[in-house]
């Protein structure tokens, strides 16, 4: 099946989601420096598109920049006056990243924030940097429930947060397991299980990617 789900996510993104320059440009980079591509695949970018979209989105947060791939899907969904801040924990990849965003004509929408990102966060707090119209997490899996707990709390209700990774090749299901971002994304699964305020679900994501899922909620009032 991996083969068809290939064959059809290309099918899709040569419809609806095509790679222009710039995005192809982040892929070769990150090959030229023997990084692994774990960007969100094409039609994942779309997607993230079509939400930021529908929530009207000006501000975006994102955890976990890499090549800034995703962050060229985002930030060409925000106006001209819009802003996506991405955070990074590797100076070399957020290097990458700025450069990327540079050759995509972004540099103006888009700010890199080198730093873990449960450093970084508190802070955006302390600037008043939110609220963010769309949150999307996809660095280190461990921390997940933490990276959703500081979303609602730099949120607004009707905000989309978006957490890649959720499913890992169906690994969530084998509760004894001992790998940390399996369990990491177990424990926010759970946690969004009995979290009030929010509307969530997990969309499994088939494609040229692992078999893998996302969550994809929205904030209805704020708790806490
Ligand atoms: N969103 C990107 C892919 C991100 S891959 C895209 O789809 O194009 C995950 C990234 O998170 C890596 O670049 C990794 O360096 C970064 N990361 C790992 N731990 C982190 C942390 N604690 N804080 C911020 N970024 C982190
Ligand atoms: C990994 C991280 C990601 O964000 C992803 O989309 C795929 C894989 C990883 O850490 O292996
Ligand atoms: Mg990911």
């Amino acid at each position: 099946m991996t083969e068809l789900f290939e064959k059809v996510d290309q099918y899709i993104s040569g419809l609806l989601a095509p790679e222009d320059k710039a995005l192809q440009q982040v892929l070769r980079r990150l090959e030229e420096h023997g990084i692994e591509n774990i960007s969100v695949s094409a039609v994942q970018g779309k997607l993230l598109q079509v939400l930021a979209k529908a929530c009207n989105a000006q501000r975006i947060l994102e955890l976990g920049t890499l090549g800034a791939y995703s962050t060229i899907w985002l930030a060409r969904a925000v106006p001209q006056n819009g802003r996506v801040i991405s955070l990074e924990a590797d100076e070399r990849y957020a290097a990458i990243a700025r450069q990327n965003l540079e050759d995509a004509g972004l540099q103006a929408k888009t700010e890199i924030r080198i730093g873990k990102a449960l450093d970084l966060l508190p802070l955006l707090e302390q600037e008043k940097a939110g609220p963010f119209d769309m949150i999307f997490i996809d660095a280190d899996k461990p921390p997940y429930p933490e990276y959703f707990q500081w979303a609602l709390r730099l949120s607004r209700p009707g905000s989309i947060i978006v957490a890649d990774n959720v499913i890992r090749n169906g690994k969530v299901l084998d509760a004894n397991s001992s790998d940390e971002r399996v369990k990491g994304v177990q424990r926010l699964n759970m946690y969004l299980s009995s979290c009030t305020g929010i509307t969530a679900t997990i969309l499994q994501t088939v494609g040229e990617k692992e078999y893998d899922g996302m969550v994809i909620a929205v904030v209805d009032h704020k708790t806490a």
